[in-house]
């Protein structure tokens, strides 16, 4: 498999645009692309992503299934997405790799490849980027060596490089999630797949439910407790030794990116945008629903469910597939609102285009318990506040929470990215409506998630 190397994003400055217009073309979700190649990757046979997202995240974790074995084809290229069609031996056929497997900036690579890693018996060492090496990893650690595999990082155990010596014989676990996060949650989810009995993870709030679906399409019973959605703890559960079915799979759209354009159209005074085939399970649209909470003018047309091709059905039928929607955002009228630790979980990704609509919205919005956004691409809460203030907005920060008052005028200045993909996006959407002109350091790193971010914007305005 050979990539061609993304388009050069260019560090640049951003002018103030007289009105947005159009239908940005979106990646595919990262979080599902990632786990359509690695699951492809533990069914034996052919499965086809199609829409994948063609970030660079997503390219790592296509590398490493690689680096195990799997055919890996990319056969179509279209903007900012890649088909793949993988070929698998399946979990059995998969063998130690040669090398170190490079994750680069992308977290969810690591975690998710963790947990399937640890049920495959060899060595394998998971490494990336300066940002990747300070983000923590014994939250990963403690359930897989509970169930049997053998994990060792840096700082004793808690930064990568990250050692898996997978084990063919796990144990099930019934394991509580400290923080929430869908990534451990998968991890763990991945590594019940093989290990003997039955495996549970527990969640304080739902996080994102893609894996649980997607092993549902592919005929792996996964169960959830209670059976809908109540916002409060939840537990999943599937009993190991089933196989994996391949599947054909399109991505949505992904709703984190839609988020920049959702927050450009609300707060440009001049804008009408159009996103299409959104993704908007309930466990990804929280930042949807509060811009909409606060006022934002955004209409959404339901498509009806994604369910890839060929889908199983037999297991608890419901949650199988995504549901998807056409989004249309229009300048709107923002006021604030006030944000605690559960919403920030579910928006995790989307804080800090939203403490930019909060910067345009009138009163004052407090988004409490956000401690997680510290351990994520960069500091985002230093980031956020830093570029923001950099721009004029008022934004103070109290520990984990941060305050932030509006609406106030942003003018153009120098913002600091941390080459950090989402706050690189954030301060280039502020950029449409500062006076003046924005300059964002290091703007390239938004090819992470959103190759082709820059030159969306600018087709946009025109
Ligand atoms: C993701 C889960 C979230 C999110 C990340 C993608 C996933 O991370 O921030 O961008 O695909 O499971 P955490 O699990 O660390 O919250």
């Amino acid at each position: 498999m050979s990539a061609p190397p993304l388009p050069v994003e260019l560090p640049r400055s951003i002018l103030p645009a007289a009105r947005l217009r159009g239908e940005p073309r979106l990646p595919g979700d990262k979080s599902i692309s990632h786990r359509a190649l690695l699951l492809a990757a533990l069914a034996e046979g052919e499965s086809l992503v199609s829409g994948a997202g063609d970030g660079m995240d997503v390219r790592a974790t296509a590398a490493i299934i690689a680096a195990l074995g799997a055919a890996v084809e990319r056969v179509r290229e279209d903007g900012p997405n890649v088909d793949y069609r993988v070929a698998s031996p399946g979990p059995d056929g998969l063998h130690e790799p040669g090398g170190v497997l490079d994750c680069g900036n992308s977290g969810t690579s690591l975690r998710l490849c963790s947990g399937a890693l640890a049920s495959l018996p060899f060595f394998s060492i998971l490494d990336g980027d300066g940002s990747l090496r300070s983000r923590p990893v014994a939250r990963i650690i403690e359930p897989l060596r509970l169930m049997g595999a053998a994990l060792y990082a840096r700082r004793s155990d808690t930064l990568p490089p990250l050692v898996v010596i997978g084990s063919p014989r796990l144990n099930a676990i019934d394991f509580s999630t400290r923080v929430p996060s869908a990534q451990v949650k998968s991890a763990i989810l991945l590594a019940g797949l093989r290990a003997e009995g039955r495996t549970t993870v527990r969640e304080a709030v739902a996080t994102r439910d893609h894996t649980e679906r997607m092993l549902r399409s592919r005929g792996i019973d996964v169960r959830r407790e209670p059976a809908e959605s109540t916002g409060g703890p939840v537990a999943w559960t599937l009993d190991g030794g089933a196989r994996l079915r391949p599947l054909d799979e399109r991505v949505p759209a992904d709703p984190s990116a839609a988020a920049f354009w959702l927050v450009a159209g609300a707060i440009h005074p001049d804008a009408d945008l159009t996103l299409r085939a959104v993704g908007v399970n309930p466990t990804r649209r929280a930042a949807i629903d509060i811009l909409v909470r606060m006022g934002a003018r955004v209409e959404e047309t339901a498509l009806g469910a994604a369910t890839a091709a060929g889908a199983a059905t037999a297991a608890g039928a419901a949650d199988v597939g995504e549901p998807l929607a056409d989004l249309t955002v229009r300048s709107s009228e923002l006021h604030a609102v006030d944000l605690g630790p559960a919403e920030v979980a579910s928006a995790i990704d989307e804080i800090p285009i939203l403490c930019l609509a909060a910067t345009q919205a009138r009163g004052k919005t407090t988004i409490r318990g956000a401690g997680e956004l510290r351990n994520k691409e960069s500091d985002r809460i230093a980031g956020i506040a830093g570029g923001l203030r950099a721009l004029g907005a008022r934004i103070s920060v109290d520990g984990d929470d941060i305050v932030i008052e509006g609406p106030t005028r942003l003018v153009g200045s120098a913002t600091q990215t941390l080459d950090d993909h989402r706050l690189a996006m954030t301060f280039a959407v502020a950029g449409l409506i500062a006076s003046g002109s924005t300059t964002i350091d290091r703007a390239e790193s938004a090819a992470v998630s959103y190759p082709g971010f820059f030159l969306e914007l600018e087709r946009l305005r025109a």
